[in-house]
């Protein structure tokens, strides 16, 4: 038997729904009755997955990495962290742990975080998006910049490790001069060790579909953030993603080196590294306790592990066909060439997917 020792859980609850985002998640209106029920759907599961593990020759191991996604997970509170201590952690934790949880800056309590501090909650990634009051509202947030602030000094304050996301090609941002460098500094006064960049994916029915900025300016403000950053002695290590050396997700990272990482929760998408080019992943349904399935052969995973592996800073060992589009890639600056692995630059980031479908041409 394989051991797992990486979890993801999805808590698929939020206070409002914030109109931009894609997420599996439902508003909390019953706090007691829906957390009930997403224990009973999580215990139901868990004898699913049980069942899956050995069916491929996995076991849940000591876990390395665990990572509470949302939704909201803060909101699932100290009742969460019982739960979670007693169904989830009981082959434990490693020492080295890394156990993140995602809080919106209006969804936490200091007792829930002690709760699961207790249990070893040991990293936080906080939904700040902009720290603007006007993109805030355009953003459909419900948190204000007072709630940021509070809950980012109190961070700090409490030595907490903490990541926060940040979007960018908000609506309006090139009509009402968003100042992007002021809320860099603003949000670095704080020390993060690690920034997560997302540039907004809007669908068709996005309210302010007609008010997202160009894609130039996205362009120019993906890559004046990125040089920011890295002057500030961040690395951007993953296309949305900057650390100081030493704080890249280590959970996240697993995912994009095609590592196992098993996942609970309505959404959340496991994936076991079954060895000689085989590998399953598997998705919950939302309405039963089921995983749709899906098994990858050596096309595929080829394919993945080409296109996460440029996803990151390890980069890409580029079989010989490729040399001459490699060369022009480096002289457009999308690539550096680091004894034989193909590392895309911060501009390659932002073409990663017209840069795939040139590997795509290439026969
Ligand atoms: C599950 S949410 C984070 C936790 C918490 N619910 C919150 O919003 O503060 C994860 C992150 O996904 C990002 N996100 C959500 N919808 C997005 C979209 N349509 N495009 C880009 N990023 C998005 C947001 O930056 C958000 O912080
Ligand atoms: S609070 Fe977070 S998960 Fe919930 S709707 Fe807003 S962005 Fe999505």
């Amino acid at each position: 038997m394989t051991q797992v020792s990486s979890l993801y859980l999805h808590v698929p609850f939020c206070m409002h729904l914030c109109n931009y985002c894609d997420f599996y998640k439902r508003k909390l209106t019953d706090h007691q009755q829906q957390f009930e029920d997403f224990h009973q759907f999580l215990l139901s599961s868990d004898t699913r997955h049980t069942e899956l593990l050995s069916k491929y020759g996995m076991e849940w191991g000591k876990l390395d990495t665990v990572y509470l996604g949302g939704g909201t997970p803060s909101l699932w509170g100290p009742v969460g962290a019982d739960f979670f201590n007693k169904h989830f952690l009981k082959k434990g934790l490693t020492e080295n742990v890394e156990f993140t949880m995602e809080i919106d800056p209006g969804s936490w309590t200091p007792e829930m975080l002690e709760a699961w501090k207790g249990i070893g909650l040991n990293r936080i990634s906080v939904g700040t998006q902009s720290l603007n009051p006007h993109f805030l509202k355009v953003m459909d947030r419900i948190h204000s910049l007072d709630d940021s602030l509070r809950f980012l000094e109190f961070l700090k304050n409490e030595n907490w490790n903490y990541s926060l996301d940040f979007l960018l090609g908000i609506p309006f941002s090139k009509e009402n001069k968003r100042d992007i460098q002021a809320e860099l500094d603003l949000l670095l006064k704080y020390s993060p060790k690690h920034i997560s960049l997302y540039i907004l994916n809007a669908r068709s029915k996005y309210p302010h579909i007609q008010n997202l900025p160009d894609d130039e300016y996205i362009r120019e403000e993906y890559l004046f953030v990125s040089e920011y950053l890295k002057s500030k002695g961040f690395h951007h290590y993953e296309v949305s993603n900057f650390a100081l050396p030493g704080y890249e997700s280590r959970h996240n990272l697993k995912y994009w080196r095609g590592e196992s990482v098993m996942a609970m929760g309505p959404t959340g998408t496991g994936y076991f590294a079954l060895g000689e080019n085989r590998a399953l992943r598997y998705k919950w349904k939302v309405t039963q306790p089921e995983v749709e399935l899906e098994e990858l052969g050596k096309d595929e995973l080829d394919l993945e592990a080409t296109y996460l592996s440029l996803r990151i800073s390890d980069g890409w060992q580029a079989p010989e066909k490729y040399s001459e589009l490699m060369k022009s890639w480096q002289q457009q600056g999308y690539c550096l060439d680091e004894t034989g692995r193909i590392k895309l630059t911060s501009l390659g980031f932002l073409m990663l997917d017209s840069l795939m479908d040139d590997l795509f041409r290439v026969k």
